[in-house]
């Protein structure tokens, strides 16, 4: 089977992505084609399956707690891939029908744990980041080969196995005439960016700090609900300078790591966040507008000198959930004012689906054995690039 696909020039790649948020699997349908070292990308279909409330709670809760036991971690896995590999099914029967044939299945899974910072372990130093949702589940259930843990080559070569979509967005993005500048807004933020060949800059791209994940978590709390629709909360209320004051204060901002997780901006700081409010005497609204100002903060200090340094620029495009929060886009748009703070739909894209196309371009890079690199301004290149992905095969017979 893997030979088979070898051999062709063609492929269609599903990508499947979930990110910190835990809200859905996004899946990405795209049609990749080969010629020499040329590579072509189309989107071809795509569709956001809603985790079932029950899957949810228990992988918010597995990500947010530090004692599960390895047995709920293992079973979680299972139960996620079991998840993704029917919705992935479903999926692929939908496309036969319109006579699309998927090749390739490429997953992330579902974050549990993102430890970018190295320590000592039994003698060694390491970090790691873990994802869930077993690949062999996806394969068992789809019958394609499944390309997923994406992040382990990047790891395995001492970075912090984030970013590591960059190479697949500017295969999506990159223009040569045309700088692009993408902010995707999911459970944490992060941003990519591509200068056209006459900027003189360089490729960057990092995660900013949170993104939904906390004004999540204080939704769920102050009001019973899973996210601020329309940033209407937010909207509401008045951003408290001392609390946000406090929240700038978290270390992530302060060190040089370039990827983030929901260990820093999770259940923790969101009970933090509400201790403090009640301290500063703050109204519910209030709590909520600071923390969304949080979010567009994390994203200003990433951007605030590349966007001085590029004129050129004439866009920032949104992608994710948080382009829906009237709240953070408002707020861009009066910061980033010499910027058309737009959706990512005006660059033909699904803001939904632009993780779960990177990955569908990542399973297909694995495939071919193509390594991409994920280091990008920072020590110049590197010597040794990754081959992101482990491929898990399907199984044989009748
Ligand atoms: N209508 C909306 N208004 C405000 N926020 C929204 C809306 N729809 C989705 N979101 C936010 O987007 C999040 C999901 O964003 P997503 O990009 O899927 O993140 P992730 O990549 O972490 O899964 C939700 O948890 C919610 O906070
Ligand atoms: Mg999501």
């Amino acid at each position: 089977m893997l030979k088979r696909l070898l051999n062709k020039k063609q492929l269609v790649v599903l990508g499947l992505n979930s990110g910190t948020s835990a809200d859905a699997l996004d899946l990405a349908a795209l049609q990749i084609r080969r010629e020499g070292r040329k590579v072509t990308v189309k989107f071809l279909s795509g569709r956001t399956r809603r985790y079932p409330d029950k899957l949810r709670s228990q992988v918010i809760e597995t990500a947010d707690s530090n004692d599960i036991s390895p047995d709920r971690m293992m079973c979680l896995d299972n139960a996620l891939g079991q998840f993704y590999g029917r919705e992935a099914s479903r999926f692929i029967k939908k496309l036969a029908v319109n006579g699309t044939a998927v090749d390739l299945v490429a997953s992330h899974g579902q974050t549990a744990r993102h430890l970018p910072q190295r320590s000592r372990t039994a003698g060694f130093t390491v970090n790691g980041s873990l994802q869930l949702g077993s690949p062999a589940q996806i394969a068992a259930k789809t019958g394609k080969i499944v390309v997923g843990d994406f992040r382990q080559a990047d790891i395995a070569l001492g970075h912090e196995g984030a970013p590591i979509t960059v190479a697949a967005m500017a295969r999506l993005f990159a223009h040569p005439q045309q700088s692009q500048l993408i902010v995707n807004i999911g459970g944490m933020s992060n941003f990519f960016y591509f200068p056209s060949s006459r900027s003189g800059q360089r490729t960057q791209a990092a995660d900013c700090g949170p993104g939904n994940s906390l004004l999540d978590l204080l939704s769920q709390k102050l009001y019973g609900e899973h996210f601020d629709r329309n940033g209407r909360h937010a909207l509401a209320g008045e951003v408290s300078q001392r609390l946000l004051s406090v929240l700038l204060a978290e270390p992530f901002f302060g060190d040089r790591a370039v990827s983030t997780g929901r260990e820093a901006f999770g259940e923790k700081l969101a009970g933090k966040i509400l201790i403090l409010g009640k301290k500063l005497r703050l109204q519910t609204e209030d709590l909520m507008a600071t923390t969304a100002e949080l979010t567009v903060m994390a994203v200003v200090q990433r951007l605030g000198r590349l966007v001085a340094a590029d004129r050129s620029l004439t866009k920032l495009c949104l992608t994710g959930g948080g382009l829906k929060n009237r709240f953070l886009k408002r707020r861009l748009a009066e910061i980033f004012s010499d910027l058309d703070v737009c959706s990512v739909s005006e660059l033909g894209f699904d803001p939904d689906l632009v993780e779960a196309a990177a990955y569908a371009v990542m399973g297909e890079a694995c495939l071919r054995c193509e390594s991409l690199p994920t280091v990008f301004g920072r020590g110049g290149k590197q010597k040794r690039q990754p081959v992101l992905g482990i491929i898990a095969q399907p199984p044989q017979g009748v």
